[in-house]
């Protein structure tokens, strides 16, 4: 899913992106969503919560629906009514604005003592689960949005005492992948791939290709994805989700030396259309593969 940050400077370097990826996972987005997000200080978020709501005071995060659900349907049993959000600068439904005031996520890292990053990707979790359909007026309606919100956090590798994660399924890499290959920039190609790849550990790391008008120097998604996960010290891996819109995205010969550099046993997994998949291990898309063990 595609988070669009308005009037924000001074961007915290927390992986939302990954965030809102997982919180559309974690509910199952049936089209793609993108969400307005500004980030602010406390002066400007009481006068929203005055203007919007009557609420004269500073609060950490407001978020604004667009779509009104019926009583007990979230957004991925809505896809009629989110279709109705459909914005074609955006190419996606847009499910919400959230704002965010930076300033009491500072504090409340500080009161919670855990990192900024860990509390602004939590907030943004709940602005998005609110865009979702999901409140907090009940305690079971809290209990069950607080289940989504760990869920999506859990899936970003996000937890509270950093205690172990579930190693993600490869419906959920898929997934992740089909949301990364929304930010694909490929004006040239229009063929929007994402790719999703699952470290030994249990993280993810996607990437989308990124094209250039000089053709020859556009990066694939899988090589992103790797880029990524290399550049946050990660270099072991376990499978690698990558999708594409209509046609099977079976990796390109580059992206499998570059795959194969650091796992060469690398389960592939590709998706295309609305579901279709296959997949094979590396070692059969490049046998006889060159690799670190062949250099002296
Ligand atoms: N592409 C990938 O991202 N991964 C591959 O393994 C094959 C091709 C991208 C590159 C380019 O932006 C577009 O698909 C068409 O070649």
């Amino acid at each position: 899913m595609k988070l669009i940050w308005t009037a924000s400077n001074n961007l915290p370097a927390a992986p939302t992106a990954l965030v809102a990826d997982c919180c559309a996972v974690a509910e199952g987005l049936p089209i793609p969503c993108c969400i307005y997000v500004t980030l602010t200080d406390d002066r400007d978020i009481r006068e929203i919560n005055r203007d919007k709501r009557g609420i004269d005071r500073a609060t950490d995060v407001l978020s604004f629906p667009t779509v009104n659900y019926p009583a007990g349907v979230t957004a991925a049993h809505a896809e009629r009514l989110i279709r109705q959000e459909y914005s074609g600068d955006d190419r996606a439904c847009i499910l919400g604005e959230i704002i965010i005031s930076y300033e009491h996520v500072k504090a409340q890292a500080k009161d919670y003592r855990h990192s900024v990053d860990r509390e602004l990707c939590y907030l943004l979790a709940h602005g998005i689960f609110h865009c979702f359909g999901y409140d907090h007026q009940t305690p079971g309606e809290k209990k069950e949005m607080r289940t989504m919100e760990e869920k999506a956090l859990e899936l970003a590798g996000i937890t509270r005492d950093g205690a172990s994660t579930a190693i993600p399924a490869d419906d959920q890499l898929i997934a992740l992948a089909k949301e990364a290959m929304m930010r694909s920039y490929s004006p040239y190609s229009r063929f929007k791939v994402g790719a999703c790849l699952l470290s030994e550990d249990g993280r993810v790391f996607t990437g989308t290709n990124i094209e250039n008008a000089s053709f020859g120097l556009t990066i694939c998604a899988e090589r992103a994805a790797v880029a990524r996960a290399v550049g946050d010290g990660v270099t072991e891996f376990s499978a690698i989700a990558i999708a594409a819109e209509d046609a099977p995205p079976w990796p390109c010969g580059a992206c499998r030396q570059v795959l194969s550099e650091f796992a060469p046993g690398l389960r592939v997994l590709i998706a295309w259309g609305k579901d279709h998949t296959d997949q094979a291990l590396l070692s059969e898309l490049l046998p006889h593969g060159f690799g670190p063990k062949d250099l002296p």
